[in-house]
């Protein structure tokens, strides 16, 4: 029997629009998909995983005050100029290598801040009529092989709709969209998990499981259609995981627990994690770091 062949996810949506109050006064004129783990933009690693993943083309749904992403996605001549002068080849490098091909980065803005549903159904124009992935910088990954390129394979495979899921103590079930698993189609604990319900932020009495989505989707485009509908739900906003959960029956929407360590830098602890965590992973930084933060363990009591 041969396989049945999937549509190529060729785009991706990065919801950029939210304020980043968390943040402040870091976000105070600063985008907070452009806060630094290590060297990098959050946005930017984002983006990398998006290109890993085989994307083409980036789809942008901003607010105000982000005019910083876009430039990050643009040429700098005069940075370029001076470092190019001075030869700095590597840190010319990393400015300017990975900028994709002109007309592949798309910017769109979101107006009013309505939620994660109406950020995601402004981009509907540019998605047309094709499965797409979507990223929230927020929800960083750090993993040997890029969350979203093992989604494409596991879409490669089953095709319907894909959320990247991982487990979480209870408590903390009113924080995120909560999987109600199908234990007709695998075991609960399976990699790939059907969903009979999803239910965004539960109280953890409610919480049909402990099986959270994080910021990775790879959905079918009719998503679009059911979110111009789509009535404000948790927080009064219009909720990408209600619309999710109204497409369940029409097609497949699937869990799936991808191999790697996620941190929720839409926190302070989870940023400082991030940061340490993807720190200690690079060579040139790793052996100086460690000797800090035995002397900062030390100075804070901490055993
Ligand atoms: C969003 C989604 C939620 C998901 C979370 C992952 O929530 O609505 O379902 O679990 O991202 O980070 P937000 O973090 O925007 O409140």
């Amino acid at each position: 029997m041969t396989k049945k062949k999937h549509k190529k996810i060729r785009k991706v949506i990065f919801p950029v629009g939210g304020l980043g109050t968390r943040f402040l006064p870091a976000t105070k004129s600063m985008p907070k998909e452009m806060l630094p783990v290590v060297d990098k933009p959050l946005i930017h690693y984002a983006f990398e995983e998006a290109h890993a993943a085989g994307i083409e083309e980036f789809i942008f749904v901003t607010g105000r005050n982000k005019g910083a992403i876009a430039d990050h996605f643009d040429y700098s001549y005069e940075l370029q100029d001076i470092l190019s002068n001075k030869n700095k080849k590597r840190e010319l490098k990393v400015t300017t290598e990975w900028i994709p091909e002109a007309g592949n980065i798309i910017f769109t803005r979101q107006r009013q801040p309505l939620g994660l549903g109406h950020a995601v159904w402004c981009a509907r124009n540019l998605i047309g009529d094709e499965p797409f992935a979507v990223i929230l910088a927020d929800d960083l990954v750090l993993s040997k092989k890029a969350c979203l390129k093992q989604m494409v394979e596991q879409y490669e495979d089953c095709g319907g709709n894909i959320l990247g899921v991982m487990d979480i103590p209870k408590s903390d079930t009113e924080k995120y969209g909560i999987v109600d698993i199908d234990s007709k189609f695998s075991n609960s604990d399976a990699k790939l998990v059907k969903a009979r319900g999803l239910v965004e932020k539960p109280a953890p009495e409610k919480a049909p499981s402990t099986l959270s989505i994080i910021g990775r989707y790879i959905l079918q485009p009719e998503v679009m259609d059911i979110l111009a509908k789509q009535k404000a739900g948790a927080g009064g906003e219009i909720q990408l995981t209600d619309a999710i959960a109204t497409m369940i029956g029409r097609s497949d929407v699937f869990g799936y627990r991808y191999d790697g360590v996620r941190y929720d830098c839409g926190g302070l602890t989870g940023f400082v994690a991030a940061n340490v965590a993807f720190a200690l992973e690079r060579e040139d930084v790793r052996g100086r770091l460690i000797n800090q933060l035995v002397g900062v363990f030390d100075r804070a009591g901490v055993k």
